[in-house]
């Protein structure tokens, strides 16, 4: 197969190189296009634009694939738990037995936030979104743990082991604490020995008087999902942080634009969106027959289904799917929910509709259905998502931070405002 790539524009011919990924995808190197020729390119939404060469993690949305490091979901979805692969994911290699006991004790040790932090809770209004609470708290960490957010790279890089701890492990006891504020209830803080599920589960449900005992089958559920939402490549919310990132900016700084990132409604709010419309859809009383028909003619959009890049089945999805049937079971748990959305997951996959647009069920789908049967609040779920993806978050920084020839990430745009004009004094306009 050709390396290169012929570009002929007005009188001129250009070779470009073409790069060949290690899963065999292909792209037109051209960043000596402007240089050479004087023309950008147009992507708006970067659908056609590798906007970086990365080694952690592949999605090939047409056959419904997704590896961390090479190992696919499936596998790690079977073998491993959240903080495993979450070491995966930032170091590139699955621990061994010595590096996942240190990895573990290092998330315990940065699991308390600094006593003055917990008082900034109290200054934010009781009805404060926690993704806005979220995302400025992540920020201040650079503010309370200030040598690891240098905005030296070399420095940043040396201090990186405790400063992924620190992200990963805090925004766990932020979150609970973020919960616990809006409902007037007493801070738990995190206890040393509880794995990092059962340790975020009693930060936020027991009471000092009364502590939470957690099911296996909860700690299971949340790791799972955690798990899943750990990284997808370049999607929103990563691509953020690495924007953030190419400037030299730290670790904290970088994740809180993440944060940001992720709370719109098209990315990390998708999975409220989901709830939202089964209710509405139960509380219509209908069984999600006549919601299927409005969908089909474009009166209603079916909530999480389809996706980007997925054109098959989101792996994750299906995952998700058998485990909020086990999980339900185990607790006894009779949501009409959960009946809805698999009748309109049946409906919609022999719908032609569907069908030939390739809208398949996507990891939205069934994830709030688990959230709530956890004790969840909804306005929680888009917070869980960011947990989750922390790790993709910390190793995509680390990619940007370490990577020797880095340039920051500066676009180029169309301009379409007007051409020169002269300045109109106030008396002349109207
Ligand atoms: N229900 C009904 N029709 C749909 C849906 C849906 N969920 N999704 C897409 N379509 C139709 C759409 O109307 C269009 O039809 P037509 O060709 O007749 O105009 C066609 O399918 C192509 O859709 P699109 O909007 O061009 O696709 P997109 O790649 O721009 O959008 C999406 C992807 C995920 C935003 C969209 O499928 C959607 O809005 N889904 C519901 C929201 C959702 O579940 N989002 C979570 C995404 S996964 C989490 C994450 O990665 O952040």
């Amino acid at each position: 197969m050709s390396k290169e790539a012929l570009l002929k524009l007005e009188n001129k011919e250009l070779t470009l190189p073409v790069i060949v990924s290690s899963e065999n995808e292909r792209a037109v190197d051209i960043r000596a296009l402007r240089k050479e020729t004087g023309y950008i390119t147009y992507d708006e939404g970067y659908g056609n634009t590798g906007s970086c060469q990365s080694s952690i993690t592949f999605v090939d949305g047409e056959n419904g694939i997704l590896r961390y490091r090479g190992y696919p979901i499936e596998q790690l979805a079977e073998n491993s738990d959240f903080v495993e692969t979450a070491y995966l994911i930032i170091y590139g290699e699955l621990p061994t037995k010595e590096q996942r006991k240190k990895f573990r004790e290092l998330l315990s040790e940065h699991a308390f936030i600094h006593e003055r932090m917990v008082y900034l809770f109290e200054n934010y209004p009781r009805d404060a979104h926690p993704m806005a609470i979220l995302g400025a708290m992540m920020s201040a960490l650079g503010c309370y743990y200030p040598t690891l957010a240098t905005n030296d790279s070399k420095l940043d890089l040396e201090n990186f082991d405790d400063a992924a701890a620190t992200a990963l492990s805090k925004i766990r006891t932020i979150a609970a604490m973020t919960y616990r504020m809006s409902r007037g209830l007493p801070i738990i803080y995190p206890k040393r020995d509880l794995g990092y599920c059962e340790n975020f589960l009693h930060m936020m449900f027991s009471e000092p008087y009364d502590l939470y005992e957690c099911p296996p089958i909860v700690a299971k559920a949340l790791n799972m999902i955690l798990l899943l939402h750990a990284d997808h490549e370049q999607n929103c919310s990563t691509s953020t942080v690495r924007m953030v990132a190419s400037s030299g900016a730290n670790l904290f700084a970088s994740a809180a634009a993440g944060i940001c990132a992720l709370w719109g409604p098209l990315h990390g709010g998708a999975n409220m969106a989901v709830i939202k419309m089964l209710t509405d859809i139960h509380e219509s009383g209908d069984d999600g027959s006549k919601f299927i028909e409005a969908a089909k003619t474009g009166k209603a959009r079916l909530m999480g289904f389809g996706h980007r890049v997925y054109k098959n089945f989101d792996p994750r999805a299906k995952i998700i799917g058998r485990l909020a049937d086990q999980l339900l079971d185990a607790l006894g748990i009779d949501d009409p929910l959960l009946d809805i959305a698999r009748k309109l997951a049946d409906t919609a996959l022999k719908e032609d509709y569907f069908i030939e647009r390739k809208l398949y069920p996507n990891v939205d789908f069934y994830s709030g259905i688990i959230m709530r049967a956890i004790g969840i609040p909804l306005n929680m779920f888009t917070v869980m998502f960011a947990i989750g993806r922390m790790p993709g978050w910390i190793a995509n920084w680390h990619e940007v931070a370490s990577n020797p020839k880095g340039r920051i990430y500066r676009p180029r745009q169309i301009y379409t405002g007007p051409t020169t004009r002269d300045y109109v004094p106030i008396d002349q306009r109207g």
